[in-house]
């Protein structure tokens, strides 16, 4: 069985096909970036539409010759994300879906993020810690009992999370602020390898909670008051401090999160998880615990297609409820509002 997964949440358009194995035939994607501002939702869409057609061709014409015919679900991102982009992809993989006469899935964008990793990694049962631009969330999964009595499904339960900004927003914000562009994680941590001060900044945790307003702001401040004259503190000692106190918070709240729940496996999702800083720092502390970090390729990490057709495939095979006719973009769609069919 073939799938065609699209992902159309955020920056990122994405195509990919994969077979029920598991096997990605093809992966393709465009992705908005830019050197001034961050995300504006309107130029994200004339970004999607100008790139949503040549990504599928060639997303079809890696998979091999005469695939379309092959292809047996479309799986589309239909929430959390930005609701117009949301509401184009829909229609996208609805027409599609019509055409090639083969059910359309609609796939949650956050479950998406952990079931890749569970994937990649053949993790077993593991607390997730997904760090993306939107979310910075420890989640678990619950197993229901199915046809059960209650007929209650298995859930990916969330036991912690940001309170504010995800922590891939305070990269990006952050990295704008000095001027560095969007996606801002990667530019912070060229800069931040230049950094030899730490300053203090607001460490902020609750149980598994977080928050990162008040480090952006302390951030922030701290910056618009360097005095170059003066002060030994440069920008890059603030992007370091920033990543220094940004993936400690995460770290610990991990680290209670295994303890707590008694598991032996951390995975790491989202395209915040690509940091060198923050995999250093999650690697040692579960090695310190007896446990193992995993963490998938960078290329199913950041925002993908892949891991929504993949999706797709555990929809299909759990007997998932296809999308009819008057489906809408679910903007707000939390990873713990899907009902989990699959194993
Ligand atoms: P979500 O809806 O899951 O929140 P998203 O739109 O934020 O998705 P992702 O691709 O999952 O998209 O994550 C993007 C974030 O990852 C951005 O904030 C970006 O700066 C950050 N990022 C990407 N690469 C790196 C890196 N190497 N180091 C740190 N942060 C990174
Ligand atoms: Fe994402």
């Amino acid at each position: 069985m073939l799938c065609l997964g699209f992902e159309c949440t955020a920056h990122t358009f994405g195509a990919a096909i994969v077979d029920s194995s598991g096997r990605f035939l093809s992966s393709e994607k465009a992705s908005f970036i830019s050197t001034g501002k961050g995300m504006v939702p309107r130029e994200v869409l004339t970004f999607h539409k100008a790139h949503a057609s040549a990504v599928l061709d060639r997303t079809l014409a890696a998979a091999g010759p005469d695939v379309v015919e092959k292809i047996d679900a479309i799986a589309i991102s239909q929430g959390p994300g930005i609701g117009t982009l949301l509401h184009e992809g829909l229609q996208t993989a609805c027409t599609l879906a019509d055409t090639l006469d083969v059910p359309l899935f609609g796939i949650n964008h956050a479950v998406a993020h952990l079931e890749i990793g569970r994937k990649e990694c053949s993790a077993k049962d593991p607390v997730y810690l997904y760090v993306s631009g939107g979310n910075t969330q420890l989640l678990i999964r619950e197993d229901g009992d199915g046809q059960g009595e209650k007929n209650r499904a298995s859930r990916y339960h969330i036991v912690g999370e940001t309170l504010d900004i995800g922590i891939g927003n305070l990269l990006d914000k952050s990295a704008r602020l000095l001027g560095l562009g969007f996606p801002g994680g990667p530019p912070l941590y060229e800069l931040s390898l230049k950094g030899k001060n730490f300053v203090e900044l607001p460490y902020t945790i609750k149980g598994m909670d977080v928050c990162f307003s008040g480090l952006y702001t302390a951030f922030k401040n701290r910056f618009e008051h360097v005095d170059p004259k003066k002060d030994a503190v440069v920008p890059a000692d603030l992007a370091f401090s920033l990543q220094e106190v940004a993936f400690d918070m995460v770290c610990e709240a991990a680290e209670r999160a295994l303890s707590h729940f008694e598991k032996d496996e951390l995975v790491l999702a989202g395209g915040v998880a690509c940091s060198k800083v923050l995999q250093e720092k999650t690697k040692i502390m579960c090695q310190e615990r007896g446990a193992k970090m995993l963490v998938p390729e960078n290329k199913f990490l950041t925002d993908n297609g892949a891991m929504i057709a993949w999706n797709g495939i555990l929809a299909l095979q759990g007997g998932q409820k296809p999308l009819g006719p008057d489906a809408k973009a679910k903007p707000d769609w939390r990873a713990d509002d899907v009902a989990v069919v699959w194993p």
